[in-house]
């Protein structure tokens, strides 16, 4: 807009006047005229661009002077009002690009100046594309009906608003926004929809998953949770200690945060197993009871064959048998233990006090029979070495005329492997206290690293979690019922289970072997939204998990991902991630995330801050 003072009209010429005269006095008359003019919008960072035939619907071009471009980082939220009086909200997805002004960015001229050196190239503007979030109305954001007019200027909101927008406050903090460092990424810790509707962690090697989970436990713990970790690989083992790690201690610092172990962490192991950290001053070692798990779920782990888990559940109701007649379990005359016997969920649970030794000398016993080698039997558990029990049980064997020595064989190979680990029904080993997992502002770190076999973890894995839901409802009934009688009272506290090598559990290719496992994460799942259980399932290889358990999950954190296959699918199973975000995804940084939470207005790139605690350095 500029202001017509000018005393000449400034085309015409007298005639008399050369030329160059008239164009001194045209440039002092604009100069003289220049001060006058005001930009429209002095504080506006930019304005839409017209549309174009590539245009599409939900983004905008938005260009900017040159010394704007650095108010508008990728991720920037950005207020456009529309010049028909409409104010819309919007993203920066891409750019900020740096344009030539009055040129093509490849015309061969500046292509030429460029590769000189670039003496003489002209200024440049900035460009960015914005995604629109909504229309403003009434300080609502509803979905927008039609676009911003061109030229309609544009400014970035402040932190605060930002914050606001994008819904970004919680009490656990994971990190900050990329590009806004002035953003924290938070997740609130007590809202139902977001942690207990579950969460995955995502990443090829080295992306910085293990860092987040260090994090998120120290946070959780600090909003207090209890926080139950299933370390396969005992990568959480030095939880406790500060950071020695100079890379981390760097990273700290640069985010005003002093290196500090996580207190209150007790360290379990199996007994007779190793421990990444023996030296741990909370250190626990506890056994597993046959009796707990469930067959069903065991055969699975196992990986019997078809006709494996046949002579399986032949000996196992052999042992039920056994266990009756010999008055271990029921006792005799006892109502209530014959009213649990009768109540026993199989899908869930195992017949109680049947001990893995006892089962293993069942199969031991029907192999000697199938071989027609009965006197053979030699029976290893003080219940069955007896002479009398021990021709009981052969008797009963030989009733079952079991033949198929080699499903036997192959069985009895599998139970005496577990057997040999000494981790079952141990005298020395007390039994996992799950209750005591679920003290509020404790966390329970489960080495797994030295159980010898992906089996026996898994075992464990199964366990931990079906023992954890199990006091989990014992919990909250005692909690409902206090409610009832008393009034108010405060709720337990939430809990979080976190499952390293997640694949390893659930596997993709497994999956249809493993129903009943399955069925049980999923029960947990579906149980842990109304009693504030979440599960956070940790990997490498997410092409490697069932896709059904993507069905469980509502919150991701994405690090880095190489392999285009694995970002395509997750792009179908994860949804609101913009396009220019799932390109980043194989370059991010270690530590760099995408983070998909349903309090999240939208996804965003993360900077996931450091952790303050140790982690052990797997080569
Ligand atoms: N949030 C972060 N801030 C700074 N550096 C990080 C962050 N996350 C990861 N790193 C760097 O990346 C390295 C690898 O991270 P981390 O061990 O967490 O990866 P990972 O995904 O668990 O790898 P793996 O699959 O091998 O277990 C760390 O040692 C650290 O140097
Ligand atoms: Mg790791």
């Amino acid at each position: 807009m500029i202001e017509d003072a000018s005393p000449l009209p400034l085309h015409e010429s007298d005639g008399t006047t050369p030329a160059p005269v008239v164009a001194a006095q045209v440039r002092a008359e604009l100069a003289r005229a220049a001060p006058a003019w005001q930009p429209e919008f002095p504080d506006a960072i930019g304005f839409t661009m017209f549309d174009s035939p590539s245009s599409e619907d939900g983004t905008v071009t938005v260009l900017l002077p040159q010394e704007a471009i650095e108010r508008a980082p990728s991720q920037a939220l950005v207020r456009i009002r529309s010049r028909d009086g409409r104010s819309y909200l919007g993203a920066v997805v891409a750019g900020p690009f740096a344009e030539p002004d009055g040129m093509r960015a490849d015309s061969p001229l500046l292509i030429m100046t460029v590769t000189q050196g670039g003496i003489f190239t002209p200024p440049h503007h900035g460009r960015v594309q914005v995604e629109l979030l909504g229309e403003e109305q009434d300080g609502v954001l509803v979905p927008p009906r039609l676009r911003p007019l061109p030229q309609s200027p544009v400014w970035t909101l402040s932190a605060a608003e930002s914050a606001r927008v994008l819904r970004l406050g919680g009490e656990i903090q994971l990190g900050t926004v990329v590009g806004q460092e002035q953003l924290t990424v938070g997740v609130p810790a007590l809202r139902k929809d977001v942690l207990p509707r579950h969460l995955a962690i995502l990443g090829t090697t080295g992306g910085g998953k293990s860092t987040t989970v260090a994090r998120l436990v120290a946070e959780a713990q600090r909003a207090g949770f209890a926080v139950i970790l299933l370390d396969v690989e005992g990568e959480y083992t030095f939880l406790h200690e500060p950071t020695a790690d100079p890379r981390m201690c760097r990273a700290l610092a640069q985010r005003g945060l002093a290196p500090t172990g996580v207190p209150n962490v007790t360290l379990y192991h199996l007994v007779n197993r190793d421990t990444a950290n023996p030296d741990h001053p909370q250190r626990c070692a506890f056994a597993l009871q046959f009796a707990r798990l469930s067959p069903y779920a065991t055969v699975e782990l196992l990986e019997l064959t078809e006709p494996q888990s046949q002579r399986f559940f032949q000996a196992y109701d052999l042992g039920k048998q056994l266990l009756r007649e010999f008055g271990i379990f029921p006792a005799p005359n006892d109502p209530r233990q014959e009213q649990l016997a009768l109540e026993v969920d199989e899908f869930e649970r195992g017949y109680p006090r049947l001990e893995l030794l006892f089962f293993t000398d069942l199969v031991g016993a029907c192999l000697a029979v199938a071989n027609k080698l009965d006197e053979s039997w030699r029976p290893r558990h003080p219940r069955l070495k007896p002479e009398n029990a021990r021709k009981r049980v052969l008797e009963l064997v030989q009733a079952l005329k079991p033949s198929h020595p080699n499903s036997w064989g192959a069985l009895l190979g599998r139970l005496n492997l577990l057997h040999r680990l000494k981790a079952f029904d141990q005298p020395d080993g007390a039994p996992m206290s799950y209750k005591r997992l679920l003290r509020a502002g404790h966390v329970s770190v489960i080495d797994l690293s030295d159980t010898g076999s992906p089996v026996l973890s898994n075992l464990v894995i199964a366990d931990v979690l079906h023992g954890v839901q199990e006091a989990r409802e014992e919990e909250y009934t005692a909690f409902e019922r206090q409610r009832r009688q008393d009034g108010p009272t405060g709720a337990p506290p939430p809990v979080l289970i976190i499952i390293e090598e997640a694949h390893e559990f659930l596997s993709r290719e497994r999956a249809a072997q493993m129903e009943v496992l399955f069925q049980q994460v999923t029960r947990i799942a579906r149980r842990g939204r109304k009693r504030w259980l979440g599960l956070v399932f940790v990997t490498q290889l997410p092409q490697h998990l069932p896709p059904q358990l993507f069905g469980l999950v509502n919150s991701y954190i994405l690090h880095k991902i190489t392999d285009p296959r694995v970002a395509d699918d997750l792009r179908r199973t994860v949804s609101g991630i913009d396009p220019a975000l799932w390109q980043r995804l194989p370059t991010l940084a270690p530590g760099q995330a995408i983070v998909a939470f349903p309090h999240l207005a939208r996804p965003l790139l993360a900077a996931i801050d450091p952790t303050p605690a140790q982690l052990r350095l797997i080569d």
